[in-house]
C-alpha cells in the first residue's frame, strides 16, 4: 500500500479503502481504478492523499539486462569522448580520441559484454532515463548494446563482438566535429543542417582511421553505417556484397533505435510497429538475416507497456517469456462491471492460445497527462480514454 498525493496518481492505480468526501458520502470505492474522471471527483472534493494498491503497473516489473548504473556510466562515457574531440576541434588540433578515452569506451565495451554473458536468458528492453540534451550519446549505448547482442545470436566470436561493440558506441563520433552545434539541437533539422548532418560518417572516419590501437572493423563501422543495401546510403551509395555484414548489424540497430526513441519533434514508435516498418519499407535497406537474429533478441512487449487484445480488452504486460517474446503475461483490466470497481485478471497469453495483442497505446503519455482535453492531439493516450468512456457508456 502507497500514500500518494493525489496529482501523483496515474492510471492503473487502485484505491485501497473507499473513499468518503467531507459529508461521508461515498466518492470511490475499495479497489476503483483511476481515470481522469475520479481525478477531478477528488480535486472538486478536496481530496489530497489517498491510499493505494499499486497493481496494475509494477514499480520494477522485469529486471533489465544492463544496469541503470552501467547506462549511466557509458553515457557518460561517451559524452566525454565528444567533449573531447569538440575542445580539440575548437583549439585546431587534428581531430583524434586520445588514448585515455579511448580505453574508457573500450572499458564500456568490455562492462556491456561482460553484463550481456550474466543476462543469457534475457531480452533486451531499452531503459528510458535520458535528458534530451543525451541523446546522441544514449542512442550510442543503445545501439552498442543491441549490436553486441544482434552479433552474439549471429555466433561472432568475442573478439570480432569487441570490435562491432566498439564500432556502434563510436558510430556517430564524427557529429562532434558537425558544423553548428547540430548534435545538441532538439528541433527539427533544415534542409542544409540535414545536409551538413549527413556529413557525420565522413568526419568520424577523419577522427578515427589513423588511431592505430583502433581495428579496421571499428573503423569500417564508423565510415560506413549509413550505407544501404539497395545502394541508398550514404557517404559512398556503396550496395549490396561491398557492405560487409559486421556494418549491416550497426546499420540496422541504428535505424531501430532512432525510430523506438522519442525526440523533441517526434514521437518515438512502439517496437512492434518499428519493426513491421523496418521488414515492409526498408527490406531492400537492411539484411534479412541480420533482421531475424536482432528480433530474437529484443522484448517486443516490455513490461509495462500498454495492450489490447483480441477480445477487445486492454492491460498492461507484466512479464515476457523468453521462448514466446510475442506472447507475455498480462494484467488485463475488466472494464465489464457497471461499478466503479474494476477487476485486474492475470492472464498468460503462451497459455490463452486464442487471444494475442492486436494494438498497445502508450501508458507514459497516460501517466503523464491524466486529464481528458490534452489527448486532443492524437496521441495514442486519445484512443484508450475513449475506449474507456465506451466501454462506460455500452
Ligand atoms: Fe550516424
Amino acid at each position: 500500500m502507497k500514500n500518494k498525493r493525489t496529482d501523483e496518481l496515474v492510471l492503473g492505480d487502485r484505491v485501497s479503502e473507499p473513499i468518503f468526501n467531507k459529508d461521508g458520502n461515498l466518492l470511490l470505492n475499495k479497489g476503483s481504478i483511476i481515470n481522469y474522471e475520479m481525478l477531478a471527483k477528488l480535486k472538486m472534493h478536496d481530496i489530497n492523499y489517498i491510499n493505494t494498491l499499486d497493481e496494475l503497473i509494477d514499480e520494477n516489473p522485469q529486471e533489465g539486462i544492463i544496469s541503470e548504473e552501467t547506462m549511466d556510466t557509458s553515457i557518460n562515457s561517451v559524452k566525454k569522448v565528444f567533449d573531447e574531440v569538440m575542445i580539440r576541434e575548437k583549439r585546431g588540433l587534428k581531430g583524434t580520441i586520445p588514448d585515455a578515452y579511448l580505453e574508457m569506451v573500450e572499458a564500456v565495451v568490455g562492462k556491456i559484454m561482460e553484463a550481456l554473458k550474466v543476462a543469457e536468458n534475457l531480452l533486451y528492453t531499452v531503459i528510458d532515463l535520458m535528458d534530451s540534451d543525451d541523446y546522441t550519446y544514449k542512442h550510442s549505448v543503445n545501439v552498442a548494446v543491441l549490436s553486441i547482442l544482434t552479433a552474439k545470436s549471429m555466433n561472432y566470436d568475442d573478439q570480432s563482438i569487441f570490435k562491432i561493440g566498439l564500432g556502434a558506441l563510436l558510430h556517430d563520433i564524427g557529429k562532434a566535429n558537425v558544423k553548428g552545434k547540430l548534435v545538441q539541437k532538439e528541433e527539427k533539422l533544415s534542409d542544409s543542417e540535414v545536409k551538413e548532418m549527413m556529413k557525420h560518417p565522413e568526419y568520424g572516419y577523419e577522427i578515427v582511421k589513423d588511431i592505430e590501437s583502433l581495428p579496421y572493423m571499428t573503423k569500417q563501422i564508423v565510415r560506413f553505417h549509413h550505407e544501404k543495401l539497395d545502394g541508398s546510403g550514404y557517404p559512398l551509395g556503396i550496395e549490396n556484397i561491398e557492405i560487409p555484414e559486421y556494418i549491416r548489424i550497426v546499420t540496422l540497430c541504428d535505424m531501430y533505435d532512432a525510430m523506438t526513441t522519442n525526440r523533441s519533434y517526434r514521437k518515438k514508435m512502439p517496437i512492434h510497429v518499428a519493426l513491421e516498418i523496418l521488414m515492409r519499407d526498408a527490406v531492400y535497406k537492411i539484411d534479412a538475416n541480420v533482421y531475424r537474429h536482432f528480433t530474437s533478441t529484443i522484448c517486443i512487449f516490455p513490461p509495462g507497456s500498454g495492450v489490447m487484445l483480441s477480445d477487445g480488452r486492454i492491460g498492461i504486460v507484466s512479464k515476457y517469456s523468453y521462448h514466446n517474446p510475442t506472447r507475455p503475461q498480462i494484467k488485463v483490466v475488466d472494464l465489464a462491471s457497471d461499478s466503479d470497481e474494476v477487476g485486474i485478471e492475470l492472464i498468460n497469453l503462451d497459455e490463452k492460445k486464442t487471444l494475442f495483442i492486436v494494438d498497445t497505446w502508450d501508458v507514459d503519455a497516460f501517466k503523464a497527462r491524466l486529464s481528458p482535453d490534452i489527448f486532443a492531439d492524437g496521441s495514442d493516450g486519445s484512443k484508450l480514454i475513449s475506449y474507456l468512456n465506451e466501454k462506460k457508456q455500452a
